[in-house]
C-alpha cells in the first residue's frame, strides 16, 4: 500500500493517506509527551512496540465483536485503517483508582473501585482536555445521546474483554482511554490501545508496566513496554 500525503502529526503518530480512499495508514512514533506535551521525551523502540501491541489488541476485539478501525499491519511501526470522522471525546475507563481519578476523588492510589468508571473529556489541548458530561456533550454538539450509548456500552465491554486477557497474563488494567468515530453512520472503536494509553500493572508486585514510568520518570519505560508485550505473546 502506498505512503501518500501526511494528513496529521500528532504528538505520538503521524497518519497518511493510502492508494484507497477511506483508508489511512498510521504510523506509531518513539516520541513522547506528557501533561499536555509539558513534558517531551524519546522511548526508543516504542512506536513498534505501540504498533504490535495496539494491532494484537484489536485483533483481539474484532474477534469478540467490537467493530474497530483496524484493518491490517503493515509494518513494524505502521497500520492500515479505515478513515474515520473522530469524535472529540476521550473515553476513560477504571477499575482501579490511580492517577487523576485518585487526585480528584481523594482516594489511594491502588483502591479497588467496585464498579467500573466511565469519564469523558474533551480533547482540547487549548483548554488541556477537561473532564466533561453527557450534558456538554450534548451542548457542544460533540455526538448525539444515541451514539453516546452505543460509546459508553462498547467501552464497558472492551474493559470486560481486556481485562480478563490481561488477567490471564498476569496483568491488571487499572484504566485506559478509547476514542470512537464514524465511519458509514457506524460507531468504531479507533486511536490505539497501548501503554502509552492504558495503565498496566503487574498483577502481584503492582510494578507499572505502562506510561507512568515515563510521567513520573521511574526508568525502565522501554523495558516495561516490551515486558507487556512479552505477557501477550508469550
Ligand atoms: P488520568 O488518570 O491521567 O486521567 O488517565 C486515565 C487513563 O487515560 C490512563 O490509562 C492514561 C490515559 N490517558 C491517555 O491516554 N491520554 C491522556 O492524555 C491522558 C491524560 C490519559
Amino acid at each position: 500500500m502506498q505512503k501518500g500525503e501526511m494528513l496529521y502529526e500528532g504528538k505520538a503518530k503521524k497518519i497518511y493517506r493510502t492508494g484507497e480512499p477511506g483508508v489511512y495508514l498510521v504510523e506509531y512514533k518513539d516520541d513522547a509527551t506528557a501533561f499536555n506535551g509539558l513534558k517531551k521525551g524519546t522511548i526508543s523502540g516504542k512506536g513498534e512496540l505501540n504498533n504490535k501491541i495496539s494491532a494484537h489488541f484489536f485483533r483481539l476485539l474484532e474477534h469478540r465483536g467490537i467493530a474497530t478501525h483496524f484493518l491490517e499491519q503493515v509494518g513494524d511501526r505502521e497500520m492500515l485503517v479505515r478513515a474515520l470522522e473522530i469524535i472529540p471525546v476521550e473515553v476513560v475507563v477504571r477499575n482501579i483508582a490511580a492517577g487523576s481519578l485518585a487526585k480528584r476523588l481523594g482516594l489511594a492510589e491502588g483502591t479497588a473501585l467496585p464498579r467500573p468508571v466511565v469519564e469523558y473529556y474533551y480533547k482540547s489541548d487549548e483548554l488541556g482536555d477537561p473532564l466533561i458530561n453527557d450534558d456538554h456533550i450534548a451542548v457542544l454538539e460533540l455526538a448525539s445521546a444515541e451514539e453516546m450509548n452505543v460509546i459508553r456500552k462498547m467501552a464497558l465491554v472492551v474493559n470486560e474483554i481486556l481485562r480478563e486477557y490481561l488477567s490471564e497474563r498476569n496483568l491488571e488494567l487499572v484504566d485506559f482511554k478509547l476514542e470512537f468515530g464514524r465511519s458509514d453512520g457506524e460507531i468504531l472503536l479507533g486511536d490505539e490501545i497501548s501503554p502509552d494509553t492504558c495503565r498496566f500493572w503487574d498483577a502481584q508486585t503492582k510494578e507499572k508496566l505502562d506510561k507512568d514510568r515515563f510521567r513520573r520518570d521511574l526508568g525502565g519505560v522501554e523495558e516495561a513496554y516490551q515486558e507487556v508485550w512479552r505477557r501477550l505473546v508469550g
